[in-house]
């Protein structure tokens, strides 16, 4: 079992769970919420994760609420940063003072938020890690792992190294764990499935088995998820499987209408699979949440513009969702009209 000394910011549905898996098999992290009721539910009755097959862990925590608040006692090995894409940096940057000078941040949010922490605190201080599997949290304290999948970890200049192995096996408890020596790829290709499914699933409103259901929408999405891909190769990135082919919804600018055919076969059987899926961010929009679109689509767009690829649709992505954020915009399908006309 790895001895180091861990500190888990974000005790939220993925923060929570791996949080007790870990406490579970012997791990002693220091737990930072973001909420105090959070902290005195875990502080008075522990904390509690279902997992799947229905085995509930409740393991006592240590916890504060704010890095503020956690005694400088001795410094941590690493800080795993499981908040919404948006204050990661920030809280990266305040968690610099609490590590050893070796000391390191791990990233597990959905988008791409690895090269705005490496320049806030420097490359070397930054370990990727990509969730494949889902967590909530139904109350202060209290969490399910809702879907089985793996956690990507690894080097954002590639290469296995003795601390990514110790991060494996510090949440190998969690999630099966997955050690890349090409993490940008696995980030891009996790990336193109969030630009298109999560955040279509916020512009429409609609579960994935309404969008795949839809023959515009399964257009819609290839195009945005083309864009994506596109982008990531112009950019030298070398897409790495994760949970599927990430050339699976990838339609090519020349495809005739066999290729069609079939990548709108696999859009109708993932839309059939996961047909009652909700998107994570429509979920965020309907608690009155932020959206992490910046790191989505909005990342695909500022990288395509160095790249130089046009991505209309993410592009209109972006200033859609933003609207929805501001209440100028309302989820609907008609949104989709809109949408269609960006190229
Ligand atoms: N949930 C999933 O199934 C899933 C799957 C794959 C990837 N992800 C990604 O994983 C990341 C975390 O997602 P999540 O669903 O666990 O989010 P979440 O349920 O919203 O939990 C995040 C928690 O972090 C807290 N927080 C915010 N700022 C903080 C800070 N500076 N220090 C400590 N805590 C802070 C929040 O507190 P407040 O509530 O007070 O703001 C919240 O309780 C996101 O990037 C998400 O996209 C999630």
């Amino acid at each position: 079992m790895s001895t180091q000394r861990v500190l888990i910011q974000g005790i939220g549905g993925i923060g929570g769970v791996m949080a007790a898996a870990m406490i579970h098999a012997g791990h002693n992290p220091v737990l930072v919420t973001g909420n105090a009721n959070i902290t005195r539910a875990i502080e008075q009755n522990g904390i509690h994760a279902r997992m799947p097959g229905g085995r509930t862990l409740s393991p006592k925590a240590e916890v504060y609420t704010g890095l503020d608040q956690v005694p400088r006692s001795a410094p941590f090995d690493a800080a795993y940063m499981i908040m919404k894409a948006a204050v990661v940096v920030d809280s990266a940057r305040r968690s610099i003072p609490l590590l050893r000078e070796d000391g390191y941040v791990v990233t597990f949010q959905n988008g791409i938020v690895e090269d705005a922490v490496a320049e806030a605190i420097g490359g070397g201080r930054v370990v990727s890690g990509i969730i494949g599997w889902g967590g909530t949290m139904h109350g202060p304290g209290v969490y399910e792992k809702t879907s089985p999948g793996e956690t990507h970890i690894g080097e954002l200049d590639g290469g296995i190294s003795e601390r990514v192995k110790s991060l494996g096996r510090a949440i190998e408890s969690s999630a099966p764990v997955v050690i890349s020596n090409n993490i940008r790829g696995a980030l891009w290709s996790k990336l193109a499935i969030n630009c298109t499914i999560t955040t279509i699933g916020a512009l429409t409103g609609e579960t994935l088995g309404q969008m795949m259901g839809d023959k515009n929408t399964r257009l819609l999405m290839m195009k945005t998820y083309t864009e994506v891909i596109d982008t990531a190769e112009a950019s030298g990135i070398r897409l790495e499987r994760i949970a599927a082919d990430p050339r699976m919804l990838y339609l090519p600018h020349d495809a005739g209408w066999f290729e069609f055919f079939k990548k709108d076969l696999i859009g109708r059987v993932i839309g059939f699979k996961y047909r009652k899926v909700k998107s994570s961010m429509l979920q965020g929009l309907e608690r009155g949440r932020p959206t992490e679109i910046d790191f989505l689509n909005g990342y695909v767009v500022a990288q395509a513009a160095k790249a130089g690829v046009a991505v209309p649709y993410n592009t209109a992505l972006v200033r859609m969702i933003k609207e929805i954020e501001s209440g100028k915009r309302k989820m609907l399908h008609e949104n989709l009209r809109e949408l269609a006309l960006a190229a």
